[in-house]
């Protein structure tokens, strides 16, 4: 949807807005006003300890219209606290020009945490790192004359201070603080500068020195943290980053044990594989923190979202940020990894009155690798109100084994306990078991991808192309129009060498045009000939990708970060067009001294292989030209995509580089995230409607390097569980809701290097086959134990059978049963198959149970499926299902 000034959001989230609308003027207090503070063992949140499950969500990586649902999916998931860095560099586009609209309307996003009931964790740096093209800093910034990032550097430390002093003062007038009834209970200063800070040597002590005073001068009243900052000063609290954090000990026995960073995932890179962490590991990790004494955990993301426009850092990393977080980037729920989490954060939120009761864990050693810590209330915490919790639990234990390939039978307080390889078992009353992390009892969702939609060409061209039938998919047009090589405008100039390309772009686009003329003699030609060699362009170092034209023609592309290019050129007799365009592709976001990494070229620049020796460009004249003409003229907005003269494209035209396309189409009807499947198309950059939806790139991951069994168990790294070999890292971008209308949306691209437009289509995305399968040795659901509500109605273990849970997504429901077995059934998703033991009437009890609803439970017990199918065997329910949209998917009226 166009944004209209006055009404920005326009009529589609009428309902939203209202509820936005009302939360806004009802001016912040969502809680009493309650003061933050901290000992040794947790934050201390009005008066009370308390075990913290954060949820990290960046508010630009998703629209506004998303924010709500992603606040009360990751509440319903279990969480206390939504984290977000704050991106200085969106905030201050331009140096003392603010922008808190939009993706970047932060203060509505923490009154949306506020009016949720959830607190905020909202890390300022303002350096973020987070995969954001520069890690969050404004480029104009290293601009300024002297200026050294992230260091004892007067410049710099005058820049930060005004942004940090901005953002805190802006929370404050916003009422968003703590104390004054709003969500924010804790700030972060810097952002794993431990990582750097030894290349900056006695600067960089003092610079953190002056972070943390700074900080805490600015009287935001609320605690500050600093990430992966061993030598955090004073008050500060020094947290961790990582896969696993159970070892961390703060610099002070007088701050808690806080995971500002568990990565549950990670990123990926144009022509990469994909990460995926399994949720039993991730399960193991979290479990063994709060174990261990941790009190906070974060998990980094539990949404990533989408790096719209060219916010995405790198370089090199793609559009999608989804993380392989719990919720995905579409804003569905990924499963079994939400499910088995929520379940988790359950059964902490059992063991919370006991865990913060104790002052520190009881440890006992089970075995070689198994140990327990149990916690219990004790003298050191009579100045807590522990009664205030409600609850009698007065001991919690959690039971560890840390071998990564057997099970432990083990002993505790007197009873056997099982134990899976690399797992944790836990026990809010110190004897029954609510939650082994390696037991995943959660559904596992596949997503589809679906529905083709057709693309039209011609604002009002509906009556001519749409038919309520097939022939809908062939009636696909697009128009074209051809960018200029080299120089388009009065903005060009000429200069002797070559210019450092952010020095020239400053980042506007991620193009810059370098254009020369090469004289080559009638010797110069028989030279080549004789010697049977070519001209070459020669560069010592360059970053991100290079792209040769002579005479107009695309001639060659280099790729890579700061590598070297030898790249053969065909010159005719003469005069000869020499074009070099220089691209970035996410400006450099993780290191120190960013403001001197620039981008384009280094070291020595030359013409190779000629008769009387090298050419060296910095001794020649050069022509230069930032961006491209359409990217400037804004032909991708409806307002202005007719300044172009767009011509129809015919499926028989050869692929052509350096070319815009432009379509309509209508969307799909419901409410399912749309995408645009782009893996016809080879480099380039995609808006609907006017809005930058991302850089896209069909570069293929490796074929090798995936494995083909994800074992959760042992320690994990990035590499470990990947996919997605020999495929395009990604074909599908997200296309919010909220930009598209209901007919007639325009859909425009540049492509640089040649593709199909004629094969891009529209998916919907949804979560369309569920599948689950829990034993009876599996725990009864952590759910029936957690009943804050009826505190008084005493739940015994034997009231408990082991139940089965199946839920689609909001909006649709179970359409049919693909496959169902009680007994002994084999197989994972999608390939289950019936064992030796088959209870015959399981596949129409589930039904019965299950079809037309949007969720469902079914007990896994003997009496619920007709008696026992097999004597003394352990059974297992195992079910494959559909969901369906209850109102059905198709095509808007038209
Ligand atoms: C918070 O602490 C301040 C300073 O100690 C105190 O004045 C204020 O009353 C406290 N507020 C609440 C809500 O406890
Ligand atoms: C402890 O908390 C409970 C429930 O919030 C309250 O009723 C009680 O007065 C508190 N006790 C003390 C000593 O503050
Ligand atoms: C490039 O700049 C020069 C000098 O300003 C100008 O004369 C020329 O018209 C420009 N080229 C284009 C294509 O606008
Ligand atoms: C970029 O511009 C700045 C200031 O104009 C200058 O100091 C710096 O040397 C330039 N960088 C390069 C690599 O030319
Ligand atoms: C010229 O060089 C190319 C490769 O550089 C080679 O393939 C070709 O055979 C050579 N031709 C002659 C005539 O040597
Ligand atoms: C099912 O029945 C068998 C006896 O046939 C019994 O051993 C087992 O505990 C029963 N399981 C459940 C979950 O009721
Ligand atoms: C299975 O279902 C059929 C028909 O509903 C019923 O007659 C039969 O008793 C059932 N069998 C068992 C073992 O429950």
């Amino acid at each position: 949807m166009v944004a209209q000034r006055g009404s920005p959001w326009g009529l589609r989230c009428l309902f939203l807005c209202l509820a936005v609308q009302f939360a806004l003027e009802a001016a912040a207090e969502y809680f009493k006003p309650f003061n933050v503070s901290y000992d040794h063992r947790a934050l201390i949140i009005d008066g009370k300890r308390r075990m913290l499950v954060s949820a990290g969500i960046h508010y630009p990586r998703a629209t506004p219209e998303m924010w709500p649902d992603l606040i009360a999916k990751s509440k319903e998931g279990g969480v206390d606290v939504i984290q977000t860095y704050a991106f200085w560099s969106g905030h201050e586009p331009v140096r003392g020009q603010y922008n808190f609209e939009g993706r970047y309307d932060i203060v509505k996003f923490a009154n949306l945490v506020g009016a949720s009931g959830l607190y905020l964790h909202l890390r300022i740096g303002p350096y973020v790192c987070a995969e954001w093209n520069f890690g969050g800093f404004p480029v104009w910034l290293r601009d300024i004359p002297g200026i050294e990032f992230r260091t004892n550097n007067a410049l710099f430390k005058e820049e930060m201070q005004r942004f940090v002093k901005k953002m805190v003062d802006l929370m404050q007038e916003e009422e968003l603080l703590s104390w004054q009834g709003g969500p924010i209970i804790m700030l972060q200063i810097e952002n794993e500068y431990g990582n750097i800070e030894g290349q900056f040597g006695q600067k960089g002590k003092e610079y953190i020195k002056w972070a943390a005073e700074m900080a805490l001068g600015l009287g935001a009243g609320v605690p500050w943290v600093m990430c992966k900052q061993v030598d955090a000063p004073g008050s500060i609290i020094d947290a961790c980053n990582g896969y696993y954090c159970d070892g961390y000990k703060p610099n002070s026995y007088n701050k808690p044990t806080m995971w500002t960073e568990d990565w549950d995932g990670w990123y990926a890179s144009w022509g990469g594989r994909l990460p995926h962490r399994p949720v039993e590991d991730l399960a193991f990790a979290v479990a063994r923190f709060y174990q261990r004494g941790g009190s906070f955990q974060n998990y980094y993301m539990y949404f990533g979202g989408t790096n719209f426009g060219r916010t995405s850092g790198g370089p090199f990393y793609i559009t999608s940020y989804d993380y392989d977080a719990p919720i995905d980037e579409y804003g569905l729920l990924s499963e079994p990894k939400w499910g088995h989490l929520k379940d988790l954060h359950a059964a902490i939120k059992l063991c919370e009155p006991a865990l913060v009761a104790a002052d520190s864990p009881n440890y006992i050693k089970l075995g070689p690798k198994q140990e327990a810590h149990v916690y219990r209330m004790n003298s050191h915490t009579e100045g807590l109100n522990i009664t205030s919790y409600g609850s009698q639990i007065s001991c919690s234990a959690f039971l560890a084994n840390i071998d990564e390939h057997k099970a432990a039978s083990v002993t505790f307080l007197g009873q056997k306990y099982n134990l899976p390889p690399w797992s944790v078992s836990i026990l809010p009353d110190c004897r029954n078991v609510v939650y082994n992390t390696a037991k995943v009892g959660a559904q596992t969702s596949i997503k589809t991808v679906e529905f083709d939609l057709p693309l039209y060409s011609g604002i009002s061209s509906q009556q001519q192309f749409i038919t309520k039938n097939d022939d809908l998919f062939i009636t696909k047009s697009w128009m074209t129009v051809k960018e200029p090589v080299g120089v388009w405008s009065e903005n060009n100039f000429t200069v002797q060498g070559i210019l450092e390309h952010l020095n020239v772009t400053k980042d506007q686009s991620d193009y810059l045009w370098h254009i020369t003329r090469i004289f080559v003699s009638e010797d110069d030609i028989s030279f080549w000939e004789k010697n049977n060699i070519s001209a070459a362009v020669s560069i010592d170092s360059m970053r991100d990708v290079l792209r040769v034209f002579v005479n107009g023609q695309l001639t060659g592309s280099v790729i890579g970060h700061w590598v070297k290019v030898e790249q053969p050129v065909k010159f005719l007799k003469g005069y000869n067009d020499l074009v070099l365009l220089t691209q970035t592709v996410g400006l450099q976001n993780y290191g120190a001294f960013l403001e001197k990494d620039g981008a384009g070229f280094r070291g020595q620049i030359k013409l190779t292989g000629f008769k009387n020796g090298d050419i060296d460009f910095s001794k020649l004249l050069w022509t230069y030209q930032v961006g491209l003409k359409g990217e400037f003229l804004k032909i991708y907005t409806i307002e202005e995509n007719e300044k172009a003269s767009w011509a129809e494209l015919s499926p028989d035209d050869d692929p052509s580089t350096f070319i815009w396309y432009k379509t309509y189409f209508d969307s799909p009807a419901g409410t399912d995230p749309v995408a645009l499947d782009l893996g016809s198309m080879g480099k380039g950059q995609a808006w609907v409607n006017g809005h930058h939806i991302g850089r896209y790139w069909t570069l293929v991951a490796p074929e090798d390097g995936c494995p083909e069994i994800c074992d959760y168990r042992g320690a994990y790294d990035s590499d470990k569980c990947s996919f997605n070999c020999g495929k395009p890292t990604q074909t599908l971008y997200h296309v919010p809701r909220s930009w598209l209308q209901s007919s007639s949306n325009l859909l425009v691209i540049l492509e640089e290097t040649g593709g199909n437009p004629f094969d891009i289509s529209i998916k919907l995305r949804s979560a369309g086959v569920l599948c689950a399968q829990v034993s009876e040795s599996h725990y009864p659901p952590v759910q029936k134990w957690f009943n804050p509500d009826s505190v008084d109605e005493k739940i015994t273990v034997n009231d408990l059978t082991p139940e089965m849970h199946l839920q689609c997504q909001d909006g649709f429901t179970i359409s049919s049963i693909e496959f169902a077995s009680y007994g002994t059934p084999q197989g994972s998703c999608q390939k289950f198959s019936m064992g030796n033991c088959h209870a015959t009437n399981s596949s129409s009890i589930v039904s019965k149970s299950c079809l037309g609803k949007n969720s469902c439970s079914v007990e896994i017990s003997n009496i619920s499926f007709g008696g026992d199918p097999c004597r003394g065997v352990v059974k297992t329910l195992a079910v494959e299902a559909r969901c369906r949209s209850s109102s059905d998917v198709g095509l808007s009226q038209f």
